[in-house]
């Protein structure tokens, strides 16, 4: 089996740091052409430069429906298809929903959800004419979250946000599934990146983890290339991976 990405055009969102970085990183290893997208240009230009070949950049705020969509025309314009779309950008805090702050909420529903629904919309025809390709196949990947599956006393928005992922992911994928498009779940347990950092509430000390308590932006990224690069009759619906020491 070829589990080559050459010709294929993938677009990242939020690939500025953490798991968009490197799930970029490795889809052009595979031989992808990359479309990164985020609002930190000075990081997509750094990652794109790394990258080199055709990838491009598109400095974008996802919350912003309009720029949103025309994100993926410029994505879809600049490299004349896109195969596989990675829906990765989120934010979320672990905060008690006492005396947390409402627009807290708004933020991480505005991209969690409304963002990836944005930009899922705008790809949808193109990733069905590319799967009509000679590759047979297009791929969505949404990037939920174990608590995509389980809930906590905090975090409660965060938590509502990935189960409706999870939610549109399935039923997508029903919807998608003659025309060839493979639509899948990653859920990441902790992970080492920056959105620790971001969030109102209960920061977790990731260091205090140890090793085997947290695991690294490139083991998810591992997670999103396996899923898009089985053979086109192989569709891979859900992946959680947890650190081995996480409950
Ligand atoms: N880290 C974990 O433990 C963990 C666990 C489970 C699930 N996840 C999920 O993994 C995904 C990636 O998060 P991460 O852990 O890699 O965190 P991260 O390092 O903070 O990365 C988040 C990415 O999303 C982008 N983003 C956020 N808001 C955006 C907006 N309004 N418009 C455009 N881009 C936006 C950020 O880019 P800019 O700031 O440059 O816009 C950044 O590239 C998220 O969906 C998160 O929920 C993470």
């Amino acid at each position: 089996m070829s589990d080559s990405l050459h010709g294929v055009v993938a677009a990242v969102t939020g690939a500025s740091s953490g798991i968009g970085g490197a799930t970029a990183r490795a889809l052009a290893e595979r031989g992808a052409t990359l479309a990164l997208l985020a609002r930190r240009e000075d990081r997509l230009t750094t990652l794109a430069e790394d990258l080199g070949g055709a990838t491009s950049i598109h400095v974008v705020d996802l919350a912003d429906t309009e720029a949103a969509v025309g994100a993926i025309g410029e994505v879809v314009a600049r490299h004349g298809r896109l195969d596989v779309l990675v829906n990765n950008a989120g934010y979320g805090s672990l905060a008690p929903a006492r005396g947390s702050d409402l627009a807290d909420w708004r933020a991480t529903t505005a991209i969690n959800l409304d963002g990836l629904l944005a930009v899922t919309h705008a790809a949808l025809e193109p990733l069905v004419n590319a799967a009509s390709g000679s590759r047979g196949v297009a791929d969505v990947v949404n990037v939920s979250s174990d608590a995509g599956r389980r809930v906590m006393p905090v975090g409660a928005v965060y938590a509502a946000t990935k189960h409706a992922v999870g939610a549109f992911s399935e039923s997508l994928r029903q919807e998608l599934a003659p025309a060839h498009v493979r639509v899948g779940v990653v859920e990441p347990g902790i992970t080492r990146t920056e959105l620790p950092d971001k969030g109102e509430g209960d920061t977790p000390d990731l260091d205090s983890l140890g090793e085997l308590g947290v695991l690294e932006a490139a083991d998810i990224a591992d997670a999103v290339v396996y899923m898009v690069t089985r053979p086109a009759r192989v569709a891979v619906n859900e992946i959680l991976v947890r650190p081995v020491e996480q409950d």
